[in-house]
């Protein structure tokens, strides 16, 4: 399907984090029989999708992402069959499942990789990146791992330098190869052709580098007090022009099969991030990740410039969409307050294009404090004290008030929120005030009204501390209001926006209430409102 209609314009994904969804097996780590059994919940919720963060076998150094075999399940989160169960569950309930692909490295412990360090002339040498040392067995170049210290690692055996964009337990495949091009696209045709819907694609940016490995510039804007990976800007070692050749044959494969999706996390500035939607003639990701509410200030008009802004670069053919949280970044909750959550989740699921929504942050989740002791995370380990650790996002769903939780019958990996009791599934279920409860609303709401779907998005004039936008078919029309300060707002709405009637609030409950002249939001609050005619 083509049309504005097909699921994954109209749906909302949800992004589940397998470690931290559901324990089935009493170790303390979710896994795939666990995620099964939450299915339900997650109809009941009503989102279309579920992206699953990796869990093929792995050592876990960076929690998945660092993959020794690309097309099985670690025993830590089940086996094959327990994925086939899990599809095929999924789709008994009309919910795709999404996988996360991670194209640029694998683990150390991959055999590609035990091969390619055995020795030089071994036919897989080539499938790493491998460099001489400079003078005086200088490093090959300045590049940085993102997760701390230099990018490149000494292989005493070979006598060569080998490229890790993130830690040395995973080195980057060399897609100058086109065997490794060759082996990396058949691993999508081998689960694609097991029924899954579509991949996330890690960490897209940086498949392909500098053919001659030039240094990269020192960044100007570098705060020494910060994140020492900012130092540098990667420009020759990320998103360099040959990833557009590379994504359009990805997308090929997909193409091969009806109605799958590609979505590429790709941390850019706007201006390039929507040239990964390619052109009509050579697409690239249907949904590069728009971030921009991950980074955008919270306040009205910061908000209001980037929604303008990203409306106006999309390519015509490019259809939106919108994150507020991931595995990566700290909880919306925790970076906006709980009033503002709210608001933020109506933001999400009113805004024109797909949202993804990070498991938990229905439950307006904190991000969850990790002692020093119980920290997981490496890159944390490497660059502590800084802020970067990802562990207080990763946090156990809550799912009822019994001793963990109901996410395991031992202590998780990492802590449950301390105030899970409160938070959990249950408990906001049984509230029609909750936060979880809004989510479905909305949910509900959002799939029931084209306007809200699939309609077109217009910024209507507002109060300084205010956003408000319009959506609309021909057959119908939705007004969003939100306040995003924490004192209240009066709007005057023109004639032709009069005679409406409020068919959601974030708090209290105004749901019904006729709209004339003018309307004023209370303080944090947001008003979907249905126009007449
Ligand atoms: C992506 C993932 C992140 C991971 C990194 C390396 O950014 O989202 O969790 O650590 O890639 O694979």
């Amino acid at each position: 399907m083509s049309d504005d209609r097909c699921w994954w314009k109209c749906g909302v994904i949800y992004q589940v984090y397998p470690r931290s969804f559901q324990d089935s097996n009493g170790d303390g780590v979710g896994d795939l029989p666990g995620i099964t059994t939450r299915l339900d919940y997650l109809q009941w919720l009503g989102v279309d999708a579920l992206w699953l963060s990796p869990f093929y076998p792995s050592p876990q150094a960076d929690f998945g992402y660092d993959i020794a075999d690309h097309c099985n399940v670690d025993p830590l989160f089940g086996s094959l069959e327990d994925f086939d169960r899990l599809l095929s569950e999924a789709h008994r309930r009309g919910l795709r499942v999404l996988l996360d692909y991670v194209p640029n490295h694998t683990s150390d412990q991959h055999p590609w990789f035990a091969q390619s360090r055995a020795s030089r002339g071994n036919p897989r040498r080539d499938w790493y990146i491998w460099r001489n040392p400079g003078p005086d067995g200088a490093l090959p170049n300045n590049w940085l791992s993102t997760f701390g210290g230099p990018a490149w690692t000494w292989d005493e055996t070979t006598r060569q330098f080998f490229y890790h964009s993130y830690l040395r337990e995973q080195p980057d495949l060399n897609w100058r190869n086109p065997q490794v091009e060759q082996a990396m696209l058949d691993i999508l045709r081998f689960w694609l052709d097991r029924g899954v819907d579509g991949f996330r694609i890690d960490a897209l940016r940086k498949v392909i580098k500098d053919a001659s490995f030039r240094d990269n510039p020192p960044n100007p804007d570098w705060d020494p007090s910060g994140n020492p990976y900012k130092r540098l800007l990667p420009v020759f070692s990320a998103s360099r022009p040959e990833v557009h050749d590379i994504i359009r044959r990805m997308r090929d494969v997909l193409d091969g099969y009806t109605d799958r999706v590609m979505i590429g996390e790709l941390y850019e500035p706007l201006e390039k991030l929507v040239t990964y939607y390619g052109s009509t003639d050579a697409p690239e990701c249907h949904l590069p990740f728009n971030f921009l509410l991950l980074k955008t200030p919270w306040n009205a008009g910061a908000l209001r410039a980037a929604i303008a802004r990203y409306e106006k670069l999309l390519p015509q053919h490019g259809w939106p969409n919108w994150v507020l949280g991931n595995h990566d970044k700290s909880r919306i909750a925790s970076r906006v307050g709980e009033a503002q959550a709210r608001v933020a989740a109506m933001l999400l699921l009113t805004l024109r294009g797909t949202p993804t929504l990070y498991y938990g942050d229905e439950l307006g989740l904190h991000d969850v404090p990790v002692p020093p002791h119980l920290v997981q995370d490496p890159w944390e380990k490497n660059v502590p004290g800084l802020g970067l650790g990802r562990d207080p996002e990763r946090a156990p769903m809550p799912w009822d008030a019994s001793p963990h939780a109901g996410f395991s019958s031992t202590d998780p990996w990492l802590p449950i929120e301390p105030r899970f009791e409160s938070v959990c599934v249950q408990r906001q279920r049984e509230d029609p005030r909750s936060i979880l409860s809004l989510h479905r609303a909305l949910i509900a709401l959002r799939r029931s009204e084209p306007a809200l779907h699939q309609g077109d998005l217009r910024i209507i004039d507002a109060p300084e501390s205010a956003v408000a936008y319009e959506r609309a078919v021909p057959a119908s029309r939705m007004l969003v209001l939100l306040d995003l300060s924490g004192s209240p707002a009066t709007l005057r709405l023109d004639s032709l926006r009069q005679g409406g009637e409020v068919v959601a609030s974030t708090h209290p409950s105004r749901t019904g209430e006729r709209v004339s002249e003018t309307i004023t939001l209370d303080a944090n609050q947001g008003l979907v409102i249905r126009l007449g005619g």
